[in-house]
């Protein structure tokens, strides 16, 4: 994993942006961002220089073509002390202005401030047909170095980039239905530190190779051998907070009035599955966009996002906004598993992602991409349920629908010109 506080820092608070024209923002990126000709070429899909259809065709069997979707980038998003700019390839109007309208009131002082765990992942071997299977805790402790040198023979680059397999685990799953012929279930997780991979080849990798080893050891039956997209020991927090002030542009009756409506409507998603599931979906928008301009697999994150939400056996909201002690701002906070990869995958072959992970990010490895995303979920969300705790959504909904009108009908006259 890389360190990347060396890196030249770039400016994400860029008023105005949003009122240019396309060929003027690629000119403000090209100079806040280090990104030379050909990269922001590459990034913004031009002329033959964004994923080819020679490309597209090595990534996806069957392929006929390359379906586009608009990018665009979120501004003032201050994260640990350091700016970036978001890149965000999504469909939806508003996200991309919730995202920096979010960013904006939580910018103040070092901005949102973020945790990570490790890059550990879990692989699983679902074991059938064990005569003990109290007594697989016992014959895989004994035999664990063993097995976890095994599973790194599997992945020398890994082994050689400070990462690898770190222990094992047994877990016992009981029937649920009375009629369930198969009795105890045997779950073996394999953890393994991916560093600034994602992961899943690496885990089904070591999973595969080390499941014979583990049938004969046992006696059992080996069926499944596979990631869990459950990673849970790779989460990131971020925290942020907003004072009154702001939240009420310059009036703190108004907002606290605001802070008050947003604890409100997070506590709603908090005791209500219906609910959860929207504020969740509005984490989700600014959490996708940037994993699908990252290449990231973003099911991936959406499963184990979800997932985590029903931890408890209850699903919630993935965020939780409290009015502070003191009565002076908004404190949010957002947890969610997060494995996202700077190496591998679309990485390697997709010419938009270097440039939009290295440069408009400008994050090196997995943990900062990771942080960074967080922090753009809590953005998105504080923008949503400031907007639905005040005027609703529509209303903002509607003057970007009429702006963007405005805009495609420049457009359509520039291709009539
Ligand atoms: C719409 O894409 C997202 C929202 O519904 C999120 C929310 O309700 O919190 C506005």
């Amino acid at each position: 994993m890389y360190d990347d506080t060396h890196r030249p820092r770039l400016r994400s608070r860029l008023r105005g942006f949003y009122d240019l024209d396309r060929e003027e923002r690629r000119e403000v990126l090209r100079r806040e961002t280090q990104c030379s000709a050909y990269e922001l070429a590459a990034l913004c899909g031009r002329s033959g220089l964004g994923l080819t259809p020679g490309q597209a065709d090595r990534m996806v069997e069957s392929c006929v073509g390359i379906f586009g979707l608009p990018l665009g980038v979120g501004t003032n998003l201050r994260v640990d002390g350091r700016d970036r700019l978001v890149p965000m390839a999504v469909e939806e109007p508003s996200v991309v202005a919730g995202l920096s309208h979010g960013a904006r009131l939580l910018r103040a002082g070092a901005g949102i401030s973020t945790h990570a765990d490790p890059p550990r992942m879990i692989g699983q071997l679902q074991l059938l047909e064990v005569t003990d299977p109290s007594g697989v805790q016992r014959v895989l402790r004994v035999h664990e170095a063993e097995l976890l040198s095994r599973a790194n023979a599997l992945d020398p680059a890994l082994l050689a980039a400070g990462g690898g397999a770190r222990s094992l685990e047994v877990r016992l799953l009981a029937p649920i239905e009375a009629d369930d012929p198969l009795g105890t279930m045997v779950v073996v997780h394999l953890i393994v530190d991916v560093r600034d991979a994602m992961g899943a080849n690496a885990v089904n990798t070591m999973v595969e190779g080390i499941a014979p080893r583990i049938a004969s050891l046992t006696g059992g039956r080996v069926l499944l051998r596979i990631l869990s997209n459950l990673a849970d020991r790779r989460r990131v927090t971020a925290r942020g907070r907003v004072g009154l002030r702001r939240l009420g542009r310059g009036d703190p009756q108004v907002g606290r009035a605001v802070a008050e409506g947003i604890e409100e409507a997070c506590r709603f998603a908090e005791r209500d599955p219906y609910r959860a599931a929207t504020h969740n979906k509005g984490i989700m928008n600014g959490i996708d966009a940037v994993l699908v301009a990252t290449g990231q697999d973003w099911r991936a994150v959406e499963a184990g996002a979800h997932a985590y939400a029903a931890r408890s056996g209850r699903y919630t909201a993935l965020s939780r906004w409290r009015v502070d002690r003191e009565g002076r701002g908004l404190c949010g906070e957002i947890t969610l598993p997060l494995p996202v990869g700077t190496v591998g995958g679309a990485a390697r072959s997709h010419p938009a992602v270097d440039p939009a992970i290295h440069r408009l990010l400008g994050v090196e490895g997995a943990a900062s991409l990771a942080r960074v995303i967080a922090a753009c979920g809590l953005a998105q969300n504080l923008a949503a349920l400031r907007a639905l705790a005040t005027e609703g959504i529509q209303r903002g909904h509607m003057e970007l629908h009429a702006r963007k009108a405005e805009r495609l009908g420049r457009a359509f006259a520039e291709v009539g010109d």
